[in-house]
């Protein structure tokens, strides 16, 4: 690749995935990886394969669907990592594994307890290792932003020695600053004798609100492959967000040496499907793709803009994907206009029940909407999707909310195939329809937050409802939408629900064993 290249890295399936409550079931990994790949990221890390039989199907399935990207597993720098993430990336068309250690002292001594010389010889092993299954073999010094550069330098000359193509630096507690970071990479790519045999890459969390600029201070000073995620979705408070990175490389040519090959275009979809399937909202001012981000709402700001666009404007909202609220179908359209449409959003459905049954619930919405835009066929899709697995299915609902009584909600509902009703009061509509499915359901699991958006704008717009419920210490997100917000919690609710009931026990690969 020349050195004019900057290598996207997208880890939105692995580290994005851990975030808690936005783990993703295989079907739905495999419909984000499909748009990573229509906007041509070179790299999609699609999942730590040990971590249980599905993480390993989730990876599998996502080196089968993919063809234009590389493909990559994650493993420690362990055999039997690498040996599941050799396994899981096979049927790729070109695969990577990613292996790593820890090489800060305070890791070495606390999380690996070993000695410095362990950890080398550790790390040279899984890239031999690893070179078994692929050419391909990225490896990363974990927490190498609070790590000795001495120490750096020596483990990965060694790496690249042993066979390892890209050198990861990740920033993993999120602790430098860019000009900090930059003058590591700097110092790395000096003085490590066989630096140019390999890309150097970066990986920085944003527990200062720092990854971007770390990571784009690093490509100034040469790094060639930044790790990202949509939305800057990842553990705590995430990782470097894709569209931020690519959009400031693509809009400040000026000041970079490289550009990416992303398509531009599918930011904005990759950004909704992220978001709908992990049910993390984008708020509303988040660069690139917040709903604000290209509004202008001042009266001076918007004069500016229609005499010339240049003068509030630095990017084009339609070169990252927005499509201005476009109508795009109607209650007349038919079978054919939505799976065209839906193609267009790159939306396929495994079979033809899945869009007669998207096409029903069109129909439905266009019956009580008129105008359906593209945010409201995606929502419809996710939806059309979770009923597929749907243990906990809402049948119908009536709710009573007048001033001065208390509210009322009787609910039906469909619990393994079991019809089962019941009625409960509330402090608003919202809680008595919560507390009737719980007393169906008795979930025993605590609501951790409960948030409304609207899909697209006007009070006959479908809302959009996250809920956060945990049990025992597992955390889900659920997602409901319909013109009816009381309805949309209800679904939010139960999606919510299916999720506790589906989520398995699954390794972390930076803490605990396997
Ligand atoms: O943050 C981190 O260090 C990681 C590694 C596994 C690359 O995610
Ligand atoms: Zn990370």
């Amino acid at each position: 690749m020349s050195n004019d290249r900057l290598i996207i890295f997208d880890t939105t399936l692995r580290d994005g995935e851990q975030s808690p409550g936005a783990s993703m079931t295989r079907d739905e990994k495999v419909r984000i990886a499909k748009v990573l790949e229509r906007m041509r990221v070179d790299v999609i890390e699609a999942g730590f394969p040990i971590a249980s039989p599905d993480d390993f199907e989730g990876v599998s399935a996502v080196a089968r669907a993919v063809t234009d990207s590389v493909v990559c597993g994650l493993a420690r720098a362990l055999e039997r990592d690498i040996d599941r993430a050799g396994e899981a990336i096979k049927p790729a068309k070109a695969g990577r594994i990613h292996t790593f250690i820890a090489t800060s002292p305070i890791h070495m001594a606390h999380k690996l307890r070993m000695e410095p010389d362990q950890v080398v010889e550790q790390a040279v092993k899984a890239v031999h290792h690893a070179r078994r299954y692929t050419d391909d073999v990225e490896f990363s010094a974990e927490d190498a932003g609070r790590s000795e550069v001495d120490f750096l330098c020596r483990i990965i000359e060694a790496a690249i020695e042993a066979g390892a193509r890209t050198i990861n630096i990740p920033d993993t507690v999120g602790y430098n600053l860019p000009g900090q970071f930059g003058t590591l990479i700097e110092a790395l790519l000096n003085r490590i004798p066989n630096a140019d045999k390999a890309v150097f890459s970066v990986h920085c969390h944003n527990d200062l609100g720092l990854a971007v600029a770390n990571s784009l201070s690093a490509v100034q000073a040469g790094a060639r492959q930044v790790e990202c995620t949509i939305n800057g979705l990842g553990e705590r408070a995430g990782n470097a967000a894709l569209e931020e990175i690519v959009m400031t490389v693509r809009t400040r040519r000026d000041m970079f040496a490289c550009d990416t090959g992303i398509d531009t275009t599918q930011i904005v979809p990759a950004s909704r499907l992220v978001s709908t399937i992990t049910g993390f909202p984008v708020q509303p001012n988040k660069a690139i793709v917040g709903a604000n981000a290209f509004a202008h709402e001042s009266g001076i700001h918007q004069d500016g803009v229609l005499k010339s666009r240049e003068t509030y404007e630095i990017m084009r909202a339609e070169d990252v994907g927005w499509s201005a609220n476009r109508i795009v179908l109607g209650k007349h359209s038919g079978r054919n206009a939505l799976r065209t449409r839906l193609k267009e959003l790159g939306i396929e459905f495994a079979s033809e029940e899945e869009l007669n049954d998207a096409f029903t619930r069109f129909k439905v919405l266009a019956d009580k909407k008129h105008e359906i835009f593209d945010e409201d066929l995606q929502a419809l899709v996710s939806e059309t999707v979770a009923s597929e697995t749907g243990q906990h299915v809402l049948v119908s609902m009536r709710v009573c909310s007048e001033t001065g009584e208390v509210p009322l909600a009787k609910v039906t509902l469909s619990v393994y195939g079991e019809e089962r009703s019941a009625e409960a009061a509330g402090s608003g509509p919202v809680d008595a329809t919560f507390r009737a499915i719980e007393s169906i359901v008795d979930s025993k699991a605590q609501l951790q937050l409960y948030s409304v958006n609207n899909i697209t704008s006007g009070t006959d717009a479908q809302g959009e409802v996250t809920v956060r419920m945990e049990r025992s210490g597992r955390i889900v997100n659920g997602q409901g939408a319909d013109t009816d917000i009381v309805i949309a919690s209800a679904k939010a609710y139960l999606n919510a629900l299916d999720k506790l009931a589906s989520v398995v026990q699954r390794a972390h690969p930076q803490l605990g064993d396997v």
